[in-house]
């Protein structure tokens, strides 16, 4: 069901270390349309402690908030009266965080009497490709950020499948871990990324896990076991060590990845037959990573799904996805109470098989 009217609708996002807000209008007809999007990543505020501190983000975003908002407001060129709502992530993410984003966006409902949207975090990643690649659902969605390794089937907005988890690390958590202890910095993707191609792929023998294994759940701490092993077994660590350890930790990656996305290839072949088009979908700071975004992408091709990657603005955490997934909640008549509460944890999909041990045999 497509809106019949031009719904403009202010984001906010603050469920991590991004204070983000953004307008985007939803067109009759179903397109989208970024009016601004700002982005202020606390990246500089953690990186001394390797890692999101929670008390940190929530006291950042607080000090951040009104000024990306005026941003957002002022890129725009609209004004409060011109809002057709305000979205707000309720959750999963860390709970100081969203509370800021919540009650700033609460009190703009409140002030300028228009509707509230709670937004799903995971459901504005997911639905994301609907704004920026014009994509209509179903689609396959692989999710992989540094709080999240998921694998949806996106059916239909509202309406979403989860057929994989991690169940323990989140992907980028992972690189961030290895990057820690070769001592490269945090955000550790990227660094890990760099030393990883002028390394050896197959000098350290590293897990897999869970290849082979049936379903698409994830595992990646054996992986990060498996690496500070190896560290420890060196005497001094050179940059030739760091570098050839950078390889093998991504090559084993992405052989993981492969293998998982081959099987949620097939489970969404089976469950959606005489499809036109397939599309796979990578959202998520990890899906920058060019040698996974090349390993899945001919995984992809091998099941006949086109691999779909979002520039990476819209991969990491923005305010234009929860305006995006606010916009189309309302245009279905949804919003939401002001007492509505935050959430730090919010399955997208609540049927999922649980994903602690799930299958998986200790
Ligand atoms: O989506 P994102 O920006 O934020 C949240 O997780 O909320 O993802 C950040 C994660 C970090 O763990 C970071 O190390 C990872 O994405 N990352 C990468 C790369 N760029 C960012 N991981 C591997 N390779 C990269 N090039
Ligand atoms: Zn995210």
């Amino acid at each position: 069901m497509a809106s019949e009217k031009t719904l403009t609708v202010l984001g906010i996002e603050t469920s991590c270390d991004e204070t983000a807000a953004a307008v985007v209008r939803l067109l009759p007809g179903g397109r989208g349309e970024i009016l601004s999007d700002v982005v202020l990543s606390q990246v500089a505020e953690h990186a001394e402690y390797g890692g999101v501190v929670p008390e940190i983000a929530a006291r950042a975003h607080l000090v951040y908030i009104n000024d990306m908002l005026r941003r957002a407001m002022d890129d725009a060129g609209v004004d409060r009266r011109d809002l057709d709502a305000v979205a707000a992530t309720a959750g999963p993410g860390l709970m100081g965080g969203l509370l800021v984003g919540m009650m700033t966006a609460k009190a703009i409902a409140l002030a300028g009497k228009i509707p509230f949207v709670a937004v799903n975090h995971l459901e504005a990643h997911a639905l994301s490709p609907g704004l920026v690649e014009g994509l209509l659902p179903p689609w396959l969605l692989l999710l992989i950020s540094g709080g999240h390794t998921q694998l949806l089937a996106v059916e239909e907005i509202g309406r979403y499948r989860r057929y994989g988890t991690t169940i323990d690390d989140a992907l980028g958590e992972a690189f961030d871990k290895v990057a820690k202890m070769l001592g490269l910095g945090y955000p550790g993707g990227p660094a890990v990324e760099r030393m990883a191609e002028r390394g050896d792929p197959d000098r350290f023998t590293l897990p897999r896990p869970m290849k082979g294994r049936e379903g698409c759940h994830f595992s990646f701490s054996g992986l990060k076991t498996a690496v500070r092993t190896a560290i420890l077994r060196l005497e001094t660590v050179t940059e030739r060590d760091k570098a050839d350890i950078c390889a093998s930790f991504q090559k084993a990656v992405a052989e993981t990845l492969a293998d998982r996305l081959a099987n949620a290839c097939a489970r969404f072949r089976a469950e959606h037959p005489g499809l036109e088009a397939r599309n796979l979908v990578v959202a998520g700071g990890v899906a920058a990573n060019r040698a996974l975004r090349k390993a899945m992408e001919e995984e992809a091709a091998r099941h006949g799904f086109r691999l779909v990657a979002p520039p990476l603005h819209m991969c990491t955490d923005n305010a234009a996805m929860v305006a995006w997934a606010g916009a189309l909640r309302l245009a279905r008549g949804h919003s939401d109470p002001l007492d509505t509460p935050a959430r730090a944890r919010w399955p997208l999909d609540p049927d999922a098989e649980p994903a602690a041990f799930a299958g998986v045999k200790a």
